[in-house]
């Protein structure tokens, strides 16, 4: 089972992704937590090329190293981890693509990049993915110092912000939108109500 985060810079995700994988492990469960661009050596070493602040990268060279990033990630370690009936919480997956470099920087049309990313990840969708909902000038405040993407400009993450509402909008049965302004608690007190909506098999018996 596949549940995702989304969500601009500084929206509260990670904190929310770590907070459910804590719940679900005292549960029982041995759920793995990944972060995108990232999760394995190579998507790591292409993580520090897209967040490198001296690199000059085009959007469209922008868009092929994410994904190349996901790709290597969905193959190396969330295949294998779905497979064995593990489940993976993934901090930003292809609606990230969607938001930022489909809308923020324009680089693609949507038609092109929804295909695009079936092929990249292979077909697989997440189950749920959460959408924590915040102001851009909100989430500024919470950030600390900003990398290659988060430098970006308001006008960009305005163009981000929309698009994660008309993604919100476009699959109402897989994203979830939560108001990231609820403090942290009230935030995952929501998320685990609706993980346990989700049919979660019984945790395993045997240590993994
Ligand atoms: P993201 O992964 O979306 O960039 P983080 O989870 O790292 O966001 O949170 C960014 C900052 O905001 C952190 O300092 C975190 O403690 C704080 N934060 C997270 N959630 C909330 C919340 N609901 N209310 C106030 N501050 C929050
Ligand atoms: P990170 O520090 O992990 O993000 P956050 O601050 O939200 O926790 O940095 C990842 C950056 O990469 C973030 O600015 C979002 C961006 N990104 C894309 O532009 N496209 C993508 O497909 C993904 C996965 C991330």
């Amino acid at each position: 089972m596949l549940i995702t985060f989304e969500g601009i810079d500084g929206s509260g995700k990670s904190t929310q992704a770590r907070l459910l994988i804590e719940h679900l492990a005292a549960e029982g469960y041995h759920p793995i937590l990944l972060r995108e661009p990232g999760g394995t050596e190579l998507s790591e070493k292409v993580r520090g090329l897209l967040l490198d602040n001296d690199l000059r990268i085009d959007g469209f060279a922008e868009l092929l190293l994410f994904s190349a990033s996901r790709s290597q990630l969905v193959a190396e370690r969330i295949r294998p981890a779905l497979q064995s009936g593990r489940i993976v919480i993934c901090d930003r997956f292809y609606d990230s693509t969607v938001a930022y470099q489909g809308a923020g920087r324009e680089a693609v049309d949507r038609e092109w990049l929804d295909a695009f990313n079936q092929r990249v990840v292979g077909g697989l969708v997440p189950v749920r993915t959460y959408l924590i909902d915040i102001d851009p000038g909100e989430a500024v405040k919470r950030r600390r110092a900003g990398d290659r993407m988060e430098t970006a400009g308001e006008a960009f993450f305005g163009r981000v912000a929309a698009e994660y509402q008309k993604l919100a909008a476009e699959f109402p049965d897989r994203i979830i939108k939560l108001d990231g302004m609820r403090t942290v608690e009230a935030l995952h007190a929501a998320i685990w109500k609706d993980v346990q909506a989700l049919d979660l098999p019984p945790p395993p018996r045997d240590p993994v």
